[in-house]
């Protein structure tokens, strides 16, 4: 059995401690989801590690275990399927988990153009990337609203401020999630359960191997930021209950481009940089 705490109340309000706090990570097993894995169980939370990795998942767990004493849930399943929200909420319940912090974290893109693209893949990626974040939100929010305390961060990106043609479907899938992130937090004010959404600018994990990006700008040269950065400060922004993270002045700047120019040259400029040599 994993016993864990409910650290998070309303400000003002003492906390009442048992324990450890538990935090639920999607997208652990590499990236910024093991950066702010490594940093949750660091600063005291068992965790329920998702993805698809089992090997690499149990791998993680055991090193958290080692390292930093706290109790640790692998969940191995893949995103893509609709099912797997649900299975991941029974599987913690049976494990007397409680999920005081949720982690939307696990996403993917593919590079190229839409008409050309894998229709399954494209699918597959609203899927992860809206879908299961929004329904493993809406499982644990309401749990944590009866509590009167929760922390949920929705990983979204810099390309959730304007459109990416060549990576269209992924800027839009987090667009979404910068959307709902910032609407949810405005329903749940004041109620002890806070929703914060991280938009890192390009960083370097497998993320820009697997879209297919590393030889266009954006996933090569622009590629400067750190996992473990990113992931500090989405966590330091997320305990203070920040509704936006976006780390690093070069990528805030950048995120007001859109408010200077007009929307379509915006989108322009940033063809200019998803565009992979021919295919433009
Ligand atoms: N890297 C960047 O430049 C960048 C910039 C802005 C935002 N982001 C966002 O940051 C988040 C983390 O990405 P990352 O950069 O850390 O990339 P990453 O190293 O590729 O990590 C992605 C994580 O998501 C998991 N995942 C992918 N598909 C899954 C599925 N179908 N089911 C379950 N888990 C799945 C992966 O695990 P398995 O493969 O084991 O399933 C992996 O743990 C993503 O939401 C991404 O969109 C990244």
């Amino acid at each position: 059995m994993v016993r864990n705490g409910r650290q998070y109340g309303r400000k003002g309000k003492a906390p009442v401690t048992r324990s450890r706090p538990g935090a639920l990570v999607t997208g652990a097993s590499s990236g910024i989801g093991y950066e702010l894995s490594k940093i949750l169980a660091r600063e005291g939370h068992d965790l329920a590690l998702v993805a698809r990795s089992a090997d690499r998942l149990e791998t993680i767990a055991g090193a958290l275990r080692d390292d930093f004493g706290v109790q640790v849930v692998v969940v191995s399943v893949d995103l893509s399927d609709p099912g797997a929200p649900d299975r991941v909420f029974d599987r913690l319940r049976e494990a007397e988990f409680t999920v005081d912090v949720l982690v939307n974290n696990a996403g993917f893109g593919t590079m190229g153009r839409f008409v050309r693209s894998d229709t399954g893949a494209q699918v597959d990626m609203v899927e992860v990337n809206i879908t299961a974040l929004t329904h493993l939100t809406r499982l644990y929010a309401e749990r944590m609203l009866e509590r009167g305390q929760g922390r949920i961060m929705n990983v979204a990106s810099t390309a959730a401020f304007q459109p990416g043609p060549f990576m269209a479907v992924y800027f839009a899938t987090k667009a979404y999630v910068l959307s709902f992130s910032e609407a949810l937090a405005e329903e749940l004010r004041d109620t002890g359960v806070t929703v914060t959404a991280l938009c890192p600018g390009p960083t370097v994990t497998g993320f820009q191997k697997r879209a297919g990006m590393e030889h266009s700008p954006i996933g090569g040269r622009m590629v400067t930021a750190d996992a473990a950065s990113v992931a500090r400060a989405g966590y330091a922004g997320m305990m203070k209950g920040k509704r936006l993270v976006i780390p690093g002045l070069f990528n805030r700047l950048g995120t007001m481009s859109p408010r200077f120019f007009p929307r379509a040259l915006a989108t322009r400029i940033v063809a200019r940089m998803t565009a992979v040599r021919g295919e433009a």
